[in-house]
């Protein structure tokens, strides 16, 4: 089957503040779907408000995923449902490494979390230490494997999380978190920013792959540089806390032939 992410007229808060005024969106697996808009229209509120971050406050509307809302699901749960949110500004967290951190992430996405918590009920016996995660040399294998196909240098590892970690080097660890993580559908928020252009392929090649083996990916941007790399299916404009509008391919030629300034020139036909 495949997956379907659908945000339905959705209305969200930051305090007070109104910023998502009717989102509208679908996004499939097997398909890049771009979202174009100026800085400061609430792209990053819908991506946190889907990932269910606390701080975003819905108010009316709906996000479903395969037809289920998960808006009283936990941000975990969400994960664990195949939702992936790669964040604008990734956080950096010293003494843990990427790879304890990734198998961490994997083993709760993949379950090993719960079926531990399960056997620890059922068992008198003390619960021995590791044993909620995925097993080591399992890991370590794919984790090799993984970083070799999508070009991530494999000293990335052992490296602390995001710490000192430059912007095409954080974006590197997004890419080799997705393929780990195996998501339906991920969110990727201005995964383009301040790269390189070396970086800027690394990545764009990542995710051509993730989504050839079947992955959606909603492509948040601010540039048109990345769609050079990554051809999407669908394009969306956004525009102060809603969709102004989607379109298909031939959203995306346009926008091919003329750039970023074609979305200036629609947004600017859009009434106060
Ligand atoms: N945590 C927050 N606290 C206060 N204001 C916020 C917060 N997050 C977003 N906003 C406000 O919401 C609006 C949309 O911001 P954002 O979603 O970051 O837009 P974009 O990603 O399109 O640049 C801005 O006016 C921003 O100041
Ligand atoms: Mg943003």
């Amino acid at each position: 089957m495949t997956a379907v992410l659908e945000i339905k007229d959705l209305h969200a808060n930051v305090g007070d503040a109104e910023i998502l005024k009717g989102v509208t969106l679908t996004i499939r697996q097997g398909e890049v779907h771009a979202l174009m808009g100026p800085n400061g229209s609430g792209k990053s509120t819908m991506a946190y408000a889907i990932a269910g971050h606390p701080h975003y406050t819905i108010t009316s509307g709906d996000i479903l995923f395969n037809g289920e809302s998960i808006l009283d699901k936990e941000p975990d749960e969400r994960a664990k449902l195949g939702v992936f949110l790669a964040f604008q500004y990734p956080v950096a967290i010293p003494g843990v490494s990427f790879a304890n951190f990734l198998r961490a992430s994997v083993s709760n996405v993949r379950g090993y979390k719960d079926r531990a918590r399960i056997e620890a009920e059922k068992s008198t016996v003390k619960k021995e230490i590791g044993s909620e995660l995925m097993p080591m040399r399992e890991f370590r294998k794919e984790l090799v494997t993984k970083m070799d196909r999508f070009n991530v240098d494999r000293a990335f590892a052992q490296r602390y999380l995001n710490d000192g970690f430059s912007g095409g080097e954080k974006k590197r660890g997004e890419v080799l978190q997705m393929a780990m993580l195996e998501p339906k559908i991920a969110i990727l928020d201005e995964s383009d920013s301040g790269l390189d252009i070396d970086a800027l392929r690394v990545v764009a090649d990542g995710i051509n792959k993730l989504v050839a083996d079947g992955m959606g990916a909603l492509l948040i941007t601010h540039y048109q540089r990345i769609l050079n790399y990554v051809k999407p299916d669908k394009v969306s404009i956004f525009y102060k806390g809603r969709v102004y509008m989607t379109g298909g391919s031939e959203v995306a030629h346009m926008l091919e032939e003329r750039g970023y300034q074609w979305v200036e020139d629609e947004l600017a036909k859009v009434p106060a």
